[in-house]
């Protein structure tokens, strides 16, 4: 029986404030995040799919017959792992390392050319985002690392593009509606407060 869980907020709802409120996380954690899980949890089980690993359920989507079946866990399993990497990667203001460094700043240089650069490619692809959807940072198989944009909840296994995505911004307005309204750049500006790139780090020396 699927039982992909939430992961664990390491901080209190309250302490992200001010970039974002605990209204917002709580809404965003509490029901969107957790409805996408429990959605894909149910339609595995419904659907008799059998798999413990969201990365590798989401990288062959393909043999997933039914259309509607594939669609409807293409969007909420990638809703599940998009948000668990999103909360996972967030610190209050205080706590989060707010600058990478060493050998993963050195990569971020390579392929952007400083870490503002990185911030601004992330912010670019945030804002140029049509509609729903995220920014992400990933590393390739070669071990560089790339920014892109995904629609809706795809992201980089879903489109099968072979990165292993290790940070991201989501664009959704239920990300950011209740603090900024419509001001997505004002909060992609804030965001980059609470990215703990400590933990971002963690995830490139994993992926590399
Ligand atoms: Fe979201």
């Amino acid at each position: 029986m699927a039982n992909f869980e939430q992961i664990k907020l390491k901080y209190g709802a309250k302490d992200y404030a001010p970039v974002i409120n605990q209204e917002t996380i709580e809404t965003h954690y509490g029901k969107h995040h957790k409805t996408y899980t429990d959605t894909l949890n149910k339609l595995l089980n419904d659907n008799n799919i059998d798999c413990s690993s969201i990365t590798e359920l989401l990288s062959n989507l393909d043999r997933i017959e039914d259309e509607n079946v594939r669609t409807a866990i293409k969007n909420n399993g990638g809703g599940y792992f998009n948000h668990n990497l999103y909360f996972e990667t967030l610190a209050p203001k205080d706590t989060a390392k707010h600058e990478p460094e060493g050998e993963f700043l050195s990569k971020i240089n390579e392929a952007f050319g400083s870490f503002d650069e990185l911030k601004a490619k992330l912010k670019a692809l945030a804002l140029s985002q049509f509609g729903s959807g995220w920014a992400f940072l990933s590393v390739t198989p070669d071990g560089s690392l790339v920014a892109t944009k995904s629609l809706n909840q795809d992201n980089p296994y879903s489109e099968k593009s072979g990165n292993t995505p290790i940070a991201c911004i989501d664009v959704w307005e239920h990300a950011y509606y209740l603090d900024y309204k419509n001001l997505r750049a004002a909060y992609v500006d804030a965001l980059f407060d609470i990215i703990d790139w400590s933990v971002v780090e963690k995830k490139y020396e994993e992926a590399k």
